[in-house]
């Protein structure tokens, strides 16, 4: 710590940091542009300037930046000095010459750090009387709008897309007062994190597209905090609400997991809530095979009428909540509710829980993995899967970087200067994927090689870190290179770090993961074992426990051992074999299906029930470092959808099931938690509906500057509605309460006095940067594994793949298209990809077809476009997972392809190329 006097006050701060970053952390308002937080200072911008003294007998001082000078111990600076405070004034008003100055009509209007540091500073008197130089606006995309004359050439924008994210698209164009921040041509942004451009941009240049389209002002959005649902990482995010319709999503600070970003999945994905696939009303299949509606009553009778004399089996879900599943199991007994996914996914989220579980590899969070000095991935496409953690990874090959920076005077946030000093230095990476992926680019070495290969250069990495470790097959020389590099550079490394998932779908590309890892902490190391899973609640859902599996499931409802089952918020469709479903699905008596989107599951129901999305109820979601994080309802739905778990707790009501007579959410958390060990911690995810803020009030979800509440309702009654009571959380649908906590976890928005802007943050952390006030959100189920000593170890498999007639299919994933519910979105769907199938020369040689050509599988619908690729495993095929055209589920067993001479690409067929 050093103390440091400002303004003749002292404040205690954190050493060798920025001005600026200390005095914001100490609470006292600077404005600020070029800075941000996650990529440290430049200078450019010339907005922080301040007084710095030399001792306290100086009293002229000189004018600094804050974020280019370092604390030190005992340092006397101003910020309200008269030429401070003018210099600030001036330089707002030189960035604002050119400024179209159009708040009124600017999406960015109300929450624009232009405009709070324009109010700070006080300039608010415009000299300039000649004309403003205008630019061209380009198309960029689904994603992002673009409006260049807002532009205040402060290069957050590059600094983000180009040195944070990895991305080449966008660039900074021109010179002296013409720059231009865009695309060298019109174009789609290719980086799937561009939409943080939306919150990096401190105007509004670069604004969110999808919500301009059915535009409010912010300050009129309802919110409250959640989670995304779109993979496995468990980011952080605040949906905003008006008129019944979710409007956008922006980022939620989390200090350990998501920080500032999101991905674009994430950011877009969650318009699937507004999907004209939803259906509102529960609905009853007639004889000739289409739906009437019932009402909530009429639904509940024909529920309880099915769970008559028991016989009921119950499918559960990874995407649905913790609760919505434990709901289920509850009612339907633990053995005869299965988890919903293939019996192979379960093998492996099983085995990857295990892992955690029982290894003695520290689980980190997604800043453990921007922290790691040595990095060792194993089969997972991370840009494709959980985009987040190579965002993460990206940050990691800095290190070396961060490294060099201090021996040569550079303080580590002077951004250009640490890039300037270490040139194309970066930490150690080691990748070895079944294909190129996006973030190869940070990578010391990658490899493309098949899944056997992958999980052999792992063992032997292993082997090589401790001889006990069994090292298995032979290695080619270059494999061996790979593999004497890695367990060279992750056995110097003070911070390594085993990166790995079900994405490579197999169980010893797993175990060699472990086996690195455990090496490593037997090795002393405190190394992090970072498993990836498929889905938002992969984790939570193996924690209920063993269960049949879906495959013999669907075996035993196809011997007609079950007169209902019930399926939650899963299309069994994706999930496995169709015969096998459509078998099990008509030996059924009565199916039931919970689901918020029409699909083909809801389709062969008998009995369908209109559940909540993430936004319009709680619920619970476990993520890859197993930690439990609670989402709350944003706004109240429409019809008669409900909680997928109040609508069992309901109809158990009515069956007379005392045991699962929930009143309320917090009974049934504390119910799981009793009845399954795993989930002991689980009322940790959030507080109870009891929580209160200061002076005993509920949080607002709308903020205090909300406005027509009345004008909103006016065309039905001009009276304004008592606002609707919240039972389930300790949120208000309305602005009255205290809108900042001591548990910044609960935030709804973030606002602060004079920072109208996601910028307030800073206000809710305890340092910039660093946690939230009363603790990040979410706990942690298992925090480490076993301790130390300890030899837990894998054996190499011995047999290769067995010879086969046909292609082997492996899934490779996109961020646009893989993802269930996040492709139902609008924008994403125009950037998901057509069908494809991706085929080693010699394999597309035998088929006969071209790059670009078609081939078809003659035993379903499935068509696809051909890609052909080197890199594939000769005897293997790729396909493009879950898009649109192709397999609708995943093929299990070989699948002959079949030359398609008819095929067209769709219309709309979508390629940015995959990396
Ligand atoms: S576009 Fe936005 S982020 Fe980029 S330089 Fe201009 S004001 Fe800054
Ligand atoms: S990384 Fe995953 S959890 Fe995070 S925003 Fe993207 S899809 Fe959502
Ligand atoms: S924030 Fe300090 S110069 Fe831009």
């Amino acid at each position: 710590m050093a103390t440091i006097i400002v303004d003749g006050k002292s404040y205690d701060v954190t050493d060798g940091q920025n001005l600026l970053h200390a005095c914001l952390s100490a609470g006292l308002d600077l404005p600020y542009f070029c800075w941000h937080p996650a990529m440290g200072s430049v200078g450019a911008c010339r907005q922080c300037a301040i007084i710095q003294y030399q001792d306290e007998d100086d009293s002229q001082g000189r004018l600094t930046m804050a974020c280019m000078t370092p604390v030190r111990d005992g340092l006397r600076i101003s910020l309200d000095a008269s030429n401070a405070v003018e210099f600030r004034k001036s330089v707002i008003e030189w960035l604002m010459l050119n400024h179209p100055h159009d708040c009124p009509v600017c999406e960015e209007g109300g929450e624009c750090h232009l405009q709070d540091m324009t109010v700070m500073t006080g300039h608010t008197f415009r000299r300039y009387a000649g004309n403003k130089r205008t630019f061209n606006n380009q198309y960029l995309g689904p994603f992002i709008n673009h409006e260049m004359n807002r532009c205040i050439t402060c290069y957050r924008c590059v600094r983000y897309y180009h040195d944070y994210a990895g991305g080449e698209d966008l660039q900074a164009f021109g010179s002296r007062d013409r720059m231009y921040f865009g695309r060298a041509t019109d174009g789609v942004l290719e980086s799937e994190f561009a939409g943080n451009l939306v919150e990096v941009c401190p105007t509004g240049v670069f604004t969110d597209k999808p919500f301009s389209a059915s535009y409010t002002r912010k300050w009129d959005l309802q919110s409250a905090p959640s989670i995304c649902g779109s993979c496995a990482v468990g980011c952080n995010i605040l949906p905003g609400e008006r008129y019944g319709r979710l409007k956008r999503v922006h980022n939620r600070y989390h200090g350990e997991l998501n920080g500032y970003f999101l991905c674009d999945r994430g950011r877009f994905g969650a318009d699937f809530v507004n999907s004209d696939r939803r259906f509102y009303q529960a609905g009853e299949k007639t004889d000739e095979g289409s739906f009437i509606a019932l009402d909530n009553d009429g639904a509940i009778r024909r529920f309880v009428t099915a769970l008559d004399g028991g016989d009921v089996i119950g499918i559960g879900s990874p995407r649905a909540s913790v609760e919505a599943n434990f709901a289920l199991r509850a009612l339907v007994g633990p053995d005869r509710f299965c988890n919903g996914m293939s019996t192979a996914e379960t093998n492996l989220v099983d085995h990857a829980l295990g892992m955690l579980r029982n290894g003695p590899a520290r689980v980190p969070t997604l800043k453990d993995v921007e922290q790691a000095d040595a990095v060792l991935i194993l089969g997972e496409d991370l840009s494709n899967t959980a985009p987040r953690v190579a965002l993460a990874l990206r940050q990691a090959a800095r290190n070396e970087a961060l490294n060099m920076a201090p021996p040569a005077g550079i303080p580590t946030w002077q951004d250009a200067g640490v890039r300037g000093h270490a040139q194309d230095a970066m930490s150690p990476i080691f990748s070895a994927t079944p294909l190129r992926t996006r973030i190869d680019d940070i990578a010391t070495r990658a490899l493309h090689v098949s899944c056997e290969r992958i999980s052999r250069l792992g063992f032997h990495i292993a082997a090589a870190l401790n001889p006990d470790y069994p090292a298995g097959a032979e290695l080619n020389e270059i494999d061996s290179a790979f593999v004497r590099d890695a367990a060279g550079a992750l056995s110097a490394a003070q911070r390594p770090l085993i990166v790995s998932g079900t994405g490579a779908a197999s169980t010893s590309v797993l175990e060699a993961a472990a086996n690195v890892a455990w090496a490593l902490c037997n090795a002393g190391k405190s190394a992090g074992l970072m498993l990836n899973v498929p889905e938002a609640n992969s984790f939570g859902t193996a924690m209920l426990g063993t269960q049949p599996s879906l495959d013999d499931t669907l075996d035993m409802l196809g011997q007609g051992v079950a007169r209902t089952v019930i399926i939650l918020e899963n299309d069994l469709f994706r999930r496995a074999d169709r015969t096998r479903v459509e078998t099990a699905l008509r030996q059924s008596n009565t199916v039931i299906a919970l689901d918020s989107l029409e699909n083909e599951t809801v389709e062969h129901a008998d009995l369908v029930l209109p559940a909540a999305t993430f936004a319009e109820c709680e619920g619970t979601y476990v993520n890859y470092e197993t930690r439990a994080q609670r989402f709350y309802q944003v706004f109240l739905p429409k019809g008669d959808v409900k909680p997928a778990w109040r609508w069992i707790s309901d109809a158990a009501r009515s069956a007379g099931r005392t045991d699962l007579d929930w009143d309320h959410i917090d009974d049934l958390i504390a119910d799981c938690a009793n009845a399954v060990d795993a989930f002991s911690g689980l009322s940790g995810a959030g507080p109870k509906a009891g929580f209160r803020g200061p002076g005993n009030t509920r949080i607002p979800r709308q903020p205090h500057r909300y406005s027509g509440r009345t004008a909103m309702n006016a065309a039905v009654n001009i009276h304004e509605p008592k606002a609707p009571r919240d039972e389930e959380s300790p949120f208000a649908y309305s602005m009255e309460g205290a809108n900042q906590t001591a548990t910044a976890a609960l935030m709804p928005y973030s606002w602060s006095p004079g920072w109208n802007s996601n910028q307030s943050v800073m206000k809710y952390q305890q340092e910039i940067g660093g946690h939230l006030h009363g603790g990040d959100p979410g706990v942690r189920l298992i925090e480490r594994g076993a301790t130390l000593p300890h030899m837990m170890r894998f054996s190499p498999p011995t047999a290769d793949t067995p010879a086969h007639e046909g292609l082997l299919p492996l899934a490779v994933f996109e961020v646009f298209g893989s993802d269930e519910l996040s492709s139902e979105a609008a924008a994403i769907a125009q950037r998901i990809p057509a069908a494809y199938v991706i085929l080693h020369p010699e394999d597309a040689a035998a088929l006969g077809v071209e790059a670009d050509a078609g081939v078809r599988d003659p035993t379903s619908s499935a068509r696809f476009a051909v890609r052909i690729d080197p890199d594939v495993q000769p005897g293997h095929v790729y396909y493009g997972s879950g898009l649109p055209g192709g397999w609708s589920n995943p093929p299990t067993t070989v699948v002959v392809l079949e030359r398609d001479s008819e095929y067209q690409p769709p219309p709309d067929h979508n390629l940015i190329a995959r990396s």
